[in-house]
């Protein structure tokens, strides 16, 4: 059977991440739902999130996500970025009807895991600072000593990677060296990556980190949610091969060079939207 005589169409997910950061989620929500094609926003125009500030976030991600919605027609959203989520997840929630899946820190897993009680927050500067993380860590983590740092740094350098570009280990090294320097950072066991950027760097960054540090991040659990929400949908028919896209706020040589990475998650087409 071809697409084209499917009785209903098939789930589509809008994965939306201010940069390449996103993928890490879609890689998950790939392996569980393999047959759903996925529409993977960044919004290169305003990257990076990280360091902007919260009512021009608020006001920016709401335009880029309608704007989506309009022109790529979704089921289900996942806001694959923690910077985003932990500021603009309310507002998104009062205006748009769809299931709306957010990426926060995963204080509450890590609090869980952590047999010494010394966990370890690595995230955008805003993530670092937003209440909303601050109250996970009240309900989540009282018990425990969390050390954060916010690097925006490590966010460029996984956008490099991607691009296939070489990229700085020794700046990897002296961050994970700056966590490390911090009072008890020598009992940490478990490290929360709160930016989606960050899993895409997990090799690097457990080469320059203790062995008995555990990286862990919210990608597994926002597949298994997006999979729990679409249970009731129907199923692709058999043979159906899903036709993912990216789609990129601003047309840029970077963009561009993202092609080979994409293909590495079966996508490949490129959009613009130019805003
Ligand atoms: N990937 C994003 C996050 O999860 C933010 C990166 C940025 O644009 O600063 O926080």
């Amino acid at each position: 059977m071809t697409n084209s005589t499917l009785s209903s169409p098939p789930t589509r997910i809008l994965v939306f991440d201010s940069g390449v950061g996103g993928l890490s989620v879609a890689r998950e929500i790939q392996q569980r739902l393999p047959q759903n094609p996925l529409v993977y926003a960044s919004d290169n125009a305003f990257f990076p999130y990280g360091t902007k500030g919260e009512a021009e976030l608020i006001e920016r991600v709401d335009q880029v996500i309608s704007e989506l919605l309009e022109r790529y027609p979704s089921d289900i959203l996942v806001v694959a970025c923690n910077t985003a989520s932990t500021l603009t997840l309310p507002h998104l929630r009062s205006k748009l009807s769809l299931p709306i899946v957010g990426v926060v820190p995963a204080i509450k897993p890590a609090a869980l895991m952590s047999t010494t009680g010394v966990i370890g927050l690595l995230a955008t500067p805003a993530t670092v600072a937003r209440p909303y993380t601050h109250e996970l860590i009240r309900e989540y983590a009282t018990n425990s000593t969390v050390i954060s740092l916010g690097s925006s740094e490590l966010v460029q350098i996984a956008e490099q990677k991607l691009r296939g570009e070489e990229i700085d280990l020794d700046a990897i090294g002296r961050i994970a060296q700056q966590l490390m320097q911090a009072d008890q950072a020598e009992k940490m066991d478990v490290l929360v990556l709160a930016c989606t950027h960050f899993p895409l760097l997990k090799d690097e960054l457990a080469e320059h980190l203790p062995e008995q540090i555990k990286l862990i991040d919210s990608g597994a659990a926002i597949a298994r949610r997006v999979e729990f929400l679409l249970a009731d949908c129907a199923e692709p028919a058999e043979g159906y091969t899903p036709e993912h896209i990216a789609v990129f706020t601003k047309a840029t040589t970077a963009a561009e060079q993202l092609a080979p990475a994409l293909t590495g998650f079966g996508i490949y087409q490129q959009a613009y939207l130019n805003i």
